[in-house]
């Protein structure tokens, strides 16, 4: 059995994780079935590649605090995911992304057209699985499409005159990361009858741990070769977009930082400065700055969690944020 990425969890718990994981992997490809060859193949490129599955992983997680075994656990799951999908299609058309999953993006492969119509196509399947869900799924989902969105579109207006960037920076990252995995959260507990204050108390766990998560995914994009992440590190430094570390270097008064502050205020375009800008952010204080950020984060997550019974999905939950932080160490 492959491990699930928690660590300290009961063998038990892993394996019921598993066998809902394996039940998902199913219902996705499922999804991806139809007579035009192309939207199949483009679309099961990325499902095929990969990824963490943490979305679907705390949907199950959560499903746990109500009766898992209803029938639309698992469906819910698959929307998560498929939602998640369909936004990293058009994420690396954004970002210009080569790399996605360890293999390469879809826009790289085909075109950027083709991308944009793959994540379409899965967002359509998305509403397929949702119409059977109720409205209040329908309008969960909805509502947390919205928000991603519009972190996704703040993020590339940048901030507006006189408001600061890190307060904007961490707006865009609640909106466009934080609202998914709060909402897979939030959907184990809705689809599998979980009581409300606990449905309320996963949410805002969730939207907590997703913030770090992309903090710490934020970190990696400086820190991390691709056959660890899996991507392209500097890609937010090739688009100019700022991010944690970027930021706690543009706040600094330092002298020293004038010239690597003069490169982070742009897009920065040849590749000879990308790796030197690479290099010096590497061993600049703002990397463990960023990272002691992410923790407090992470933190404040495992908190939210005080109000739940404690046993194998809150231990799970603990354990998640720790993996969390773990990826930058
Ligand atoms: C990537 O998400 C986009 C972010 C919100 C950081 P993941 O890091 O969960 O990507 P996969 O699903 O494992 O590929
Ligand atoms: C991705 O943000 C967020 C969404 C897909 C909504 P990033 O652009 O920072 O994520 P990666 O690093 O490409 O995965
Ligand atoms: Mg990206
Ligand atoms: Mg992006």
């Amino acid at each position: 059995m492959a491990s699930l990425g928690i660590p300290e969890i009961s063998p038990e718990f892993e394996a019921q994780l598993s066998d809902g994981l394996s039940q998902v992997e199913d219902r996705l490809r499922e999804q991806i079935v139809g007579k035009y060859p192309l939207v199949i193949e483009t679309s099961r490129h990325l499902v095929d590649a990969g990824g963490k599955r943490l979305r679907p992983l705390l949907t199950l997680i959560a499903s746990h605090y109500g009766d898992p075994s209803r029938s639309q656990v698992i469906d819910a799951a698959v929307v998560c995911e498929l939602t998640h999908l369909g936004t990293l299609y058009h994420d690396d058309v954004m970002d210009e992304a080569p790399l996605r999953r360890g293999v390469m993006s879809a826009n790289t492969r085909w075109t950027n057209s083709v991308a944009i119509l793959t994540g379409d196509y899965l967002f359509a399947k998305v509403s397929d699985l949702l119409a059977d869900m109720g409205p209040e799924a329908v309008r969960l989902q909805a509502r947390t499409f919205e928000r991603l969105v519009i972190g996704q579109i703040m993020e590339t207006q940048g901030p507006s005159a006189g408001v600061d960037a890190l307060e904007h920076y961490l707006n865009v990252v609640a909106d466009k990361t934080g609202s998914l995995i709060a909402t897979s959260a939030r959907f184990g507990a809705l689809l599998s009858g979980a009581p409300r204050d606990i449905m309320e108390t996963l949410t805002t766990f969730g939207e907590k741990m997703g913030v770090a998560f992309q903090l710490a995914d934020d970190v990696i994009d400086i820190s991390s070769e691709s056959f660890e992440s899996g991507k392209t590190p500097g890609t937010d430094l090739r688009e100019g977009i700022p991010t944690l570390v970027t930021l706690n270097v543009m706040k600094s008064h330092d002298s020293a930082d004038a010239e690597l502050r003069h490169l982070l205020s742009g897009p920065i375009e040849d590749e000879t400065t990308v790796a030197q800008v690479l290099r010096e952010l590497r061993q600049h204080k703002a990397l463990d700055e960023s990272r002691s950020q992410l923790v407090s984060i992470a933190k404040e997550a495992r908190a939210a969690l005080g109000p739940l019974p404690v046993g194998a999905p809150t231990g799970a939950l603990l354990s998640l944020c720790d993996a969390v932080i773990d990826r930058t160490a």
